[in-house]
């Protein structure tokens, strides 16, 4: 499984960047307003760090006429943008001309197996099922991550899956053992996983045995 950072902060992303893990990044509105900057000239930035892996730009029209304008204008800022579409009947015709340009394509807001079957059949390249808000409403995201990868298996679909409203390690883990291509991941999480208190406690101790070294 590779991972994506899920942020439009660009400190965030330079710092998971030099970590040398990082696969590609997604971006929603919500992310982008929290950062208080211009849309385009985010992404921009964002292509000239991450230069070969999928960045995913969301387009805010509903319908798809007005999302193939909107994803032609952003996919034009770099050969990396992924264009994220929600899953609506119009955003699957986007999806489908986008495909037929060749424009690589993220359909988000997946909350099941029909809608990510769907998806992949309009030719999306990936696929976005929420963990993080299903679980929020008693439901188990991660069956849902389960069922999508056993469904593309059976049918010999290419479209990735993409692990989407991670929020803690435990959704990293199981996302990778239950098939996911892709765990998109904010940056606290992406701390959380480096960290183990056993680590730790042993480096104190390699370090203090060290200097003990020192005094014999
Ligand atoms: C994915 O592409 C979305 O940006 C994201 O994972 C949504 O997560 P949230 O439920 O924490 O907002």
């Amino acid at each position: 499984m590779k991972f994506f950072i899920d942020t439009a902060n660009l400190d965030e992303i330079k710092q998971a960047h030099q970590l040398g893990i990082l696969s590609g990044v997604t971006t929603n509105p919500s992310l982008v307003a929290k950062e208080g900057v211009n849309f385009h000239e985010r992404l921009k930035a964002i292509t000239e760090v991450v230069t070969t892996g999928s960045v995913s730009a969301e387009v805010i029209a509903t319908d798809a006429a007005g999302m193939i304008e909107e994803g032609k204008e952003l996919a034009a800022i770099a050969p990396n943008i992924t264009i994220k579409v929600p899953m609506t009947l119009e955003g699957l015709k986007a999806v489908r001309a986008f495909s037929e340009l060749n424009i690589s394509t993220n359909v988000t807001l997946v909350f099941s197996v029909n809608q990510a079957l769907l998806a992949a059949r309009a030719g999306a390249t990936y696929v976005s099922p929420f963990l993080g808000r299903l679980d929020d409403i008693g439901h188990d995201g991660l069956e849902l991550i389960s069922k999508i990868a056993e469904v593309f298996d059976l049918h010999g679909i290419s479209t990735e899956i993409i692990a989407a409203s991670i929020r803690h390690p435990q959704h990293v883990t199981e996302s990778a053992l239950r098939g996911a291509h892709i765990a998109t991941i904010p940056f606290q999480v992406i701390r959380q996983l480096v960290q183990h208190p056993l680590t730790d406690a042993g480096i104190e101790r390699f370090l203090s045995d060290w200097e003990k070294t020192k005094k014999s």
